[in-house]
């Protein structure tokens, strides 16, 4: 499906059948999430993959029992990085220099803009990091979409409790969103006939108001 089209077929899904989604499509959405872009490049998150049955039922009740934790085939947990620490600006730095086989002295821009958001306070690098991570699920979104499988992004969830689960403060690492993927339980998914709300576009695209000058 091209992606204007995949745009408008998406929905929030909230109930899903259980079918699974096939590996070739999990491997394009995948792609997607690694592909998309983020501030200096610096990728701060993990995306947790869980198709476990136990370890979903698990999740469930973190996520207010949404069925589609226990339903989706695919249970993507995006988590940031909670600091940018040193080990992870050398990692990165090193894997520059190893990709495009450049020294030190080369690298030295991007070590430095890296510094630069880690000398923020630890609450701003994680919200950075955050914000980063968020890109990643709305490629991944697109991606399902044009793969025709469904998705739902989710907060819906307790973070400290999932974070506690998955032992993420032992990693540096803090959830913030999960994306479900599987396929609509068209029958029973009381959105799947609803229309999309969504504010008009000369309400979200505007002039800019310049304050005068005096
Ligand atoms: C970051 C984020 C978190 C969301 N959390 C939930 C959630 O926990 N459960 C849920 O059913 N839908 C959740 N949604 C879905 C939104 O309610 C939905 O995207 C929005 O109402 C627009 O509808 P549509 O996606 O069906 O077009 C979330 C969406 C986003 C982007």
């Amino acid at each position: 499906m091209n992606f204007y089209d995949a745009i408008n077929w998406r929905y929030a899904t909230k109930k899903m059948n259980g079918d699974a989604v096939p590996k070739e499509k999990l491997d394009n959405i995948f792609n997607a999430i690694q592909m998309a872009p983020t501030s200096i490049g610096l990728q701060p998150f993990s995306v947790i993959h869980v198709t476990d049955p136990e370890l979903k039922e698990q999740i469930q009740p973190i996520a207010y029992g949404q069925s589609q934790i226990v339903d989706g085939s695919d249970i993507l947990i995006f988590t940031a990085w909670d600091e940018i620490t040193s080990e992870r600006i050398n990692d990165y730095v090193k894997l520059t220099g190893e990709i495009r086989d450049l020294g030190e002295e080369e690298l030295q821009p991007v070590r430095n803009m890296a510094e630069g958001v880690a000398s923020r306070s630890k609450e701003d690098q994680f919200n950075w990091s955050a914000r980063q991570a968020y890109i990643a699920l709305g490629f991944g979104l697109s991606a399902a979409a044009i793969e025709k499988v469904d998705a739902t992004p989710m907060e819906g969830f307790k973070n400290e409790e999932l974070d506690e689960l998955f032992g993420l403060p032992e990693q540096g690492l803090k959830s913030i969103a999960i994306l479900a993927l599987g396929y609509r339980d068209e029958d029973n998914d009381w959105l799947a006939p609803m229309k999309k709300v969504r504010r008009p576009k000369e309400e979200l695209f505007v002039k800019p108001e310049v304050p005068e000058l005096v």
